[in-house]
């Protein structure tokens, strides 16, 4: 099986990855960590343990890391994933409580336990995996792969002009992780998916509509003339989870002129960390922005070997956004629901 190490700041798009990873087969989560990103670290770890119950998955790890990012004030983003973080939609608290043990050592423990056995997914800031790196800085040998949702190459921003909303939160952590890889093997540099891949990924009411039915239920159409706050009938629990938190993010969008689409840049990284997405990449040296109050956060990929700097990561350049929804489709519609 795909062994994983998760770590999240749920919100929606991380909401729908963490459904896809637990209806893929192969794949075991060892443990989720929580990091302050969209909603601060003690909501995304409600949320988190929220969306595990919703999949009638219990026994999975879920501890919080520390509370703000390294170097600067924490800032999260209701606007883009509702007041909780998970749209319109409201779950019953967990019965599971979050772990004792901190996120941070939770990575740094079963890297050492399994090394070379465990996949990293990070989906949120990098402020966990930072200071896991500082506590272990042999993790990046120790993991057998990473892969990262953050950054944006030769492309726009979805927070500043050039900067992506996972490295503006915490740009002195993504520029810390970064430089941590300089000299690790290019077969375990973190594989990064950033917006110019994650964008493409634009589900659409239609998508929904046919994991709807792929789930047994009556097609369900995320309709554009549904009032704010409408709560889905659907008897099924997890598409009456997405079809909530899915229009509150498709209006967002929209709010933003991006169409009544949603952006699921999460659900591809998870993809490529499962190894289900096809994708294609390129090494470079990528490092963060941290002093311009211009590009403040701006990740910047040298491919061409400019700054004769060895490459730390691989950028994902190329990926296939009908197939992402085929596979959300099938393995969200087999989690087992009652
Ligand atoms: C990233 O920012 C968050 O809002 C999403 O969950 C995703 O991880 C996209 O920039
Ligand atoms: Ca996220």
């Amino acid at each position: 099986p795909t062994r994983l190490l998760l770590d999240v700041d749920t919100g929606i798009d991380d909401a729908v990855a963490l459904l896809y990873l637990l209806g893929v087969p192969d794949v075991h989560i060892e443990g989720i960590t929580c990091t302050a990103g969209n909603v601060s670290a003690q909501q995304v770890a409600a949320n988190t343990l929220a969306v595990l119950e919703l999949a009638g998955v219990t026994g999975v790890e879920v501890a919080t890391g520390r509370e703000t990012p390294l170097e600067i004030p924490l800032v999260t983003t209701e606007e883009t994933h509702g007041d909780q973080g998970l749209g319109y939609a409201v779950l019953p608290p967990a019965r599971q409580q979050v772990s004792t043990r901190s996120g941070v050592d939770l990575w740094v423990e079963a890297a050492r336990a399994n090394p070379g056995e465990l996949t990293g997914l990070v989906t949120g800031p990098l402020t966990n995996l930072a200071l896991a790196i500082r506590q272990e800085p042999d993790l990046p040998r120790l993991l057998k792969g990473l892969v990262i949702m953050g950054g944006s190459f030769n492309y726009q921003g979805n927070t500043t002009p050039v900067a992506e909303w996972n490295t503006h939160v915490d740009p002195h952590a993504a520029r810390e992780v970064y430089a941590a890889y300089e000299g690790v093997p290019v077969d375990r540099l973190p594989i990064i998916c950033a917006l110019e891949t994650t964008e493409r990924i634009e589900c659409r009411p239609e998508h929904f509509e046919r994991l709807s039915v792929a789930a047994g239920q009556v097609p369900e159409l995320l309709s554009t003339d549904d009032a704010d706050g409408l709560r889905s009938a659907s008897p099924n629990p997890v598409i009456a989870f997405l079809s909530d938190a899915l229009r509150f993010y498709m209006e967002f969008h929209r709010l933003y002129n991006q169409g009544y689409i949603a952006h699921l840049h999460d659900l591809f990284a998870a993809m490529v960390a499962t190894g289900e997405a096809r994708y294609t990449a390129r090494e470079a040296h990528v490092d963060v922005e941290t002093e311009s109050a211009l590009t403040f956060a701006q990740t910047v990929g040298d491919f061409a070997g400019f700054r004769k700097l060895p490459p730390n990561a691989r950028v994902v350049t190329g990926n296939h956004p009908e197939e992402v929804f085929d596979l959300m489709i099938s393995r969200i519609a087999s989690l087992a629901w009652s």
